[in-house]
């Protein structure tokens, strides 16, 4: 049994492959859109270099994984073995690749345009299923597209490979029975163009999440008067689409946001800091605060963390700490400053979701027209109305 059909087994023994793409997963070998030099994470979210030549069991461990394999760091702009922590691609976990497949829901004869070539490798999976003249996928970034479109020729595939920003779909090859995003799009800013180019009756399977979350999987149906509709379907955080990157203004990342302001406001609570920043409640308050960013980081172990909220634009803070104490007696201490009282905010949203029955994730769904784009609880008629204004 090679390496590939290792892996395809142990997926299908956790019920994590579908039959469907059972036989293509054992046939299209990972290591064939894997580069030579990539990086790995070490389980702390630092990826750490690892080389084909140099390291080939390691490498040969990481490819073969059930794990993301990053490619690329800072857009090109950190050359391997140097590191940082701004990932800008990866070939995703295998097992969520096979979720997002299955969910799409392709049959013999659909014409599929994926979003975020990344290596290729879930472009040839899907080649491999639809066969080259059905697939379309779309890169942004020049080098990365070059790398995939060798390894998908070097592989036998020949899909139509377009370097540019998916965000504009690709009309050429319009219409589509489906698309795949492998890559997240901001609440409020599905791209249209997806919706023009699907079928009608057809799907658009995408990573979806605001600021403050990121995110959940939603699959809409794409219907005749040019709306599309449809449910969170799952749990999927991927990087986000270039273009709906969120700049962090002064910090690299949320973790380095200390919150040092003497004129803090300081108050008390008992709303559980866990469920304001984590999970289904993070998902809701995330609807209300579209344009916070929420953090969770752990100090010293898994009962010692801060939740952090930010708004960029404001510089506004929210922090609290977490520890066995705090958890024991319900009570946290919570530091605010800037012209938003993110906390307040994020207690008012949080409410919204005790008193809605504290909804899963699963229970929401989007419906998008040329001008609108709605969050809907349980049915498109019940409309979250102040969650995610259009951008
Ligand atoms: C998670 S990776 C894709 C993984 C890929 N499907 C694979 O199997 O290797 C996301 C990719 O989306 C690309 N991307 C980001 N924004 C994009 C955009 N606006 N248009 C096209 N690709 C984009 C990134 O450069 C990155 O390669």
């Amino acid at each position: 049994m090679s390496k590939q059909q290792h892996l395809a087994a142990a997926l299908s023994e956790v019920g994590k492959l579908p039959l469907s793409w059972a036989n293509v997963f054992a046939e299209v070998d990972r290591a064939a859109f894997v580069p030579a030099k990539v990086w790995f994470d070490d389980e702390h979210g630092h990826p750490q270099p690892i080389g084909r030549d140099t390291d080939p069991v390691r490498w040969q461990a990481a490819v073969y994984s059930n794990e993301p394999v990053v490619t690329q760091l800072d857009h090109g702009r950190t050359v391997w073995p140097d590191t940082s922590l701004l990932v800008t691609s990866s070939t995703s976990q295998p097992s969520m690749m096979l979720i997002m497949l299955d969910a799409l829901d392709v049959h013999e004869g659909h014409t599929v345009l994926e979003i975020g070539t990344g290596t290729g490798y879930n472009t040839a999976l899907l080649c491999q299923r639809l066969g080259d003249d059905h697939v379309t996928t779309i890169e942004v970034d020049p080098a990365l597209a070059t790398w995939a479109r060798e390894a998908l020729s070097d592989a036998g595939y020949r899909p139509w490979v377009v370097c540019g920003d998916g965000a504009t779909g690709w009309p050429p090859g319009a219409p589509y029975d489906r698309v795949i995003a492998t890559a997240a799009v901001m609440a409020g800013r599905l791209p249209y163009a997806w919706i023009e180019q699907t079928r009608p009756g057809g799907q658009i399977l995408t990573p979806w999440g605001t600021a403050y979350d990121n995110g959940v999987l939603v699959r809409l149906t794409v219907h005749g008067d040019g709306t599309a509709s449809g449910p969170v379907v799952g749990e999927a955080a991927f990087m986000r689409l270039r273009s709906h990157d969120i700049p962090l203004g002064h910090a690299a990342r949320l973790g380095d946001i200390i919150d040092t302001s003497t004129s803090a406001a300081t108050t008390t609570t008992t709303v559980p800091p866990d469920e304001v920043a984590m999970g289904d409640g993070a998902f809701s308050v995330g609807l209300h605060l579209p344009d916070v960013r929420s953090g969770v980081f752990y100090d010293d172990g898994p009962e010692h963390y801060e939740v952090l909220l930010y708004h960029v634009p404001s510089d506004s803070v929210a922090s609290v700490k977490i520890t066995p104490e705090t958890t024991a007696t319900g009570r946290y201490s919570v530091r605010q400053h800037g012209p938003r009282r993110l906390w307040d905010e994020a207690e008012t949203a949080h409410t919204w979701w005790t008193d809605h029955g504290r909804p899963a994730q699963t229970r929401y769904g989007l419906t998008i027209s040329r001008t609108q784009q709605q969050v809907w609880l349980d049915q498109p008629s019940t409309m979250v109305t102040s969650a995610v204004p259009a951008a």
